[in-house]
């Protein structure tokens, strides 16, 4: 839902790495929170050994996960998996962002950025695509405005929290960044 009274300035958004020095009690408050993962592949978080098995494990040595801020808090996350070999012209986008933050546009303001800057920094990927669970109406949203094309639904695509999802194939190219 919209925050009426919050009107977003982006001047105060970044995308940064994540510092393990700052950023796990902040990781720790949406990967906790049900809300958050009823459309992620991982359960919620019950204890913070979880989170930093997951940070020391996955996310130090991914590379690209980056945490959203707002004015330097960490308050969501975004990732592209790269694939390689004859996949390595695409990329998965994953993103997620802690409940208190959601409806001020701030997910579509980070889909867009890194959209406009990964090919620049990884020059072999053409494609970066999301798969989206169908009823995940408000991660579809953030995609199409972030100018991402919505190519079809992927039947019984993939298990989720016990459940076999139907899941929306999102793409965005190179050739679509925006060329100023
Ligand atoms: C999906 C998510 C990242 C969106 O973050 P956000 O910052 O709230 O997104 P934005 O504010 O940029 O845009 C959300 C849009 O979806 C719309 N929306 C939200 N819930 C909706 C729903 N149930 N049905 C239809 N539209 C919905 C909002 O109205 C808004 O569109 P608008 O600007 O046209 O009004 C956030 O909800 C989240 O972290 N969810 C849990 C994790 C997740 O699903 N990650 C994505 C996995 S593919």
């Amino acid at each position: 839902m919209a925050k009426q009274d919050d009107q977003l300035n982006q001047s105060n958004l970044s995308i940064r790495p994540f510092d393990p020095t700052t950023d796990v009690d902040d990781l720790m408050v949406w990967a906790s929170d049900d809300q958050v993962t009823q459309f992620c592949s991982w359960d919620t978080y019950t204890s913070k050994d979880q989170a930093v098995e997951y940070i020391n494990n996955f996310v130090l040595n991914h590379p690209y996960y980056r945490v959203i801020c707002l004015n330097n808090r960490a308050v969501g996350a975004i990732s592209v998996t790269y694939n390689t070999g004859n996949d390595k012209c695409r990329g998965e986008l994953g993103y997620v962002l802690a409940s208190e933050y959601w409806g001020r546009g701030i997910a579509t303001w980070a889909v867009k950025a890194v959209g406009c800057t990964i090919f620049e920094e990884r020059s072999e990927l053409e494609r970066l695509e999301a798969l989206v669970d169908v009823e995940n109406k408000g991660s579809q949203r953030v995609l199409e405005k972030a100018g991402f094309l919505k190519e079809g639904v992927l039947r019984k695509y993939c298990i989720q929290k016990g459940k076999t999802c139907d899941m929306v194939m999102f793409s965005f190219l190179s050739i679509d960044v925006p060329q100023m």
